[in-house]
């Protein structure tokens, strides 16, 4: 079996070489499939190595969640800038029977952490303490994580699921365009916080098609791949994240390490007209906002024409504003506060909520508050979908929270640790990185999950599944995902023009309509402004990587053409 990769791996190389020549671009690695139809498995990932190993894993005879195990430690090779095992994540898994569970493996704050670690003596916030640096550091996840998923489902040894990350590692990859850029781009920080900055500076600016060899991360990986959870959380790999820590002015200790457990949690479950929503619950914010926001345009009578029209683009963005307000007041890690999620939830509530909305002005944020009820009571992540032969589907978001995390690289494991700790709230009332707002619920704790947008779903119809979805994108995961399935099942327009479609999103706070740049009509935009909306053009918004599963169960894969991924099956 493990010789069976290695082969697999150099084969993969060589069609991957011979790809130079044939078919991309002259100066991309990589030959990339935005679709791929096929009748049994489907992988969609953000990078087309991490794709190949996750079919890999599925022709050697594993299942979805093993695929997954796999993928994830090939993103944190293939994919350094989100891909991970110095973070966290979230794992919706759903059995072809209908059972489904969500892994939480969210990173935590250490033990050490307090509520006003960031502020300096005179309550201000401390710049980029949060971000950059050792103190940014959550308790990473995704290692415990992974053991925790292949414990529960998978059924391939986990060395084989490891060794073609470790292969990747220590044979080095080919960098596109893209990852040259970005390494290219996070230089200067990684330098600022690191000793050293190896594998990942270079004395001359990276180019594509140069090659990445991680063999501090080859080795770390290799000690996972013998000792299994004990290989991260201590022995060497510990000993090497705790001198770092102490070097560079951290908090974690061992114990941090050795009390972090993930948690398998009861996913959250509502309707969108006849169709089951299956999608992350806290500490995710992801779940119930998602439910929120289709819930709040169920009443709308939308037509495919009405795609991204003025009348349909002002409805979401004041449904969005409704929806990130409550955000901002009532999620937490449920493990420390009272979510209200029920609540949120109600289908009563949720419709008061919306009820003041007009279609011809906005409700500037100013005027929205969270809602009430009678009763008292970051950009850089990346997702995957996968589904196997045997139906059994799961959707993956994982993430450093920013590119490159903290750009911290542990010395000698030779991986980026997270800057997690930002997706609290430092301080209730001021933003975070991604501009979100948050209140007590989202305060730090000694020991507590930083609220999250990451919101991987399925959509069930019928008991079938339907549709694996999720994306990157800090605050806007949540509404990208939600264009998704509003215009995906909402609308009925195929998958992967619906993954290329433009994007909005409104968080409530700021109080404005952020577009796609140079994706909308100027005329659109002039008509969204003369309603009274803020509108303000930026970079792309999410990076969707999904699966739609037709009547006849055939899988048609769709990458976001907004970056590296790659959609292939069998
Ligand atoms: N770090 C981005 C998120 O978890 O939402």
């Amino acid at each position: 079996m493990t010789n069976l990769f290695i082969s697999k791996y150099i084969v993969l190389i060589i069609i991957l070489f011979i790809g130079v020549g044939c078919f991309r671009t002259p100066e991309e690695p990589y030959s990339i499939a935005k679709s791929a139809t096929t009748a049994s498995a489907m992988v969609v990932t953000a990078h087309p190595l991490a794709t190949e190993v996750g079919i890999q894993v599925l022709e050697a005879g594993g299942n979805a969640v093993d695929a997954a195990i796999a993928v994830q430690f090939a993103l944190a090779v293939v994919y350094p800038i989100a891909g991970n095992i110095g973070g966290g994540g979230f794992m919706l898994v759903r059995q072809p029977d209908g059972e489904a569970m969500a892994l939480d493996y969210r990173e935590r704050a250490p033990l050490a952490a307090s509520r006003d670690m960031y502020l300096d003596s005179t309550g201000q916030i401390v710049d980029g303490m949060s971000t950059l640096g050792h103190r940014a550091i959550g308790v990473p996840g995704t290692v415990d994580g992974m053991m925790t998923a292949h414990a529960r489902y998978g059924t391939l040894e986990l060395r084989d699921l490891l060794e073609p990350s470790i292969a990747l590692a220590r044979n080095g990859i080919l960098l596109t365009a893209r990852e040259a850029e970005e390494l290219n781009l996070a230089r200067a920080e990684i330098e600022q916080v690191n000793l050293s900055t190896a594998p990942f500076v270079q004395m001359d600016p990276w180019q594509t098609g140069d090659l990445l060899i991680q063999r501090d991360l080859a080795h770390t990986l290799e000690r996972i791949a013998h000792a299994g959870r004990a290989g991260f959380y201590e022995g060497e790999t510990a000993r090497l994240i705790l001198e770092d820590q102490r070097a560079g002015g951290g908090i974690l200790t061992q114990q941090d390490l050795d009390e972090y457990q993930s948690v398998w949690r009861t996913p959250i479950r509502g309707w969108y007209r006849d169709l089951e929503i299956l999608s992350m619950p806290p500490p995710s914010s992801g779940g119930v906002a998602l439910l929120q926001l289709l819930e709040g345009m169920e009443d709308q009578q939308m037509t495919a024409d009405d795609l991204l029209t003025v009348p349909s683009m002002h409805r979401m963005a004041e449904t969005m504003r409704r929806v990130y307000a409550d955000r901002a007041a009532y999620l937490g890690d449920p493990d420390h506060v009272t979510v209200p999620v029920d609540q949120l939830l109600d289908s009563l509530y949720i419709r008061a909520r919306m009820a003041d909305i007009r279609p011809d002005s906005v409700t500037p944020s100013t005027q929205v508050q969270e809602g009430d009820w009678d009763t008292t009571e970051s950009e850089q992540t990346t997702h995957f979908s996968i589904i196997d032969k045997a139906g059994m589907a799961v959707s993956v978001t994982t993430t450093l929270n920013l590119e490159y995390g903290s750009k911290v690289i542990v010395q000698g494991a030779g991986f980026f640790m997270n800057n997690e700790m930002d997706d609290f709230s430092a301080k209730p009332g001021v933003p975070n990185a991604f501009g979100l707002i948050g209140s007590s619920a989202n305060a730090i704790a000694p020991g507590k999950r930083m609220l999250s947008s990451m919101t991987p779903s399925m959509v069930v119809d019928q008991g079938q599944i339907r549709l694996i979805v999720g994306s990157p994108g800090g605050s806007k995961i949540i509404t990208t995902v939600f264009q998704i399935i509003l215009h995906t099942l909402g609308l009925e327009q195929p998958l992967p023009e619906v993954v290329a479609l433009p994007r909005m999103h409104h968080q409530w706070k700021p109080d404005t309509l952020f577009v796609e740049r140079d994706r909308f009509h100027p005329d659109t935009l002039s008509a969204l402004r003369a309603l009274g909306h803020q509108v303000i053009e930026r970079s792309p918004i999410g990076r969707v990587d999904a699966i739609w599963i037709d009547a006849n169960g055939r899988r048609t894969g769709a990458a976001d053409p907004r970056g590296d991924d790659h959609a292939g099956g069998y």
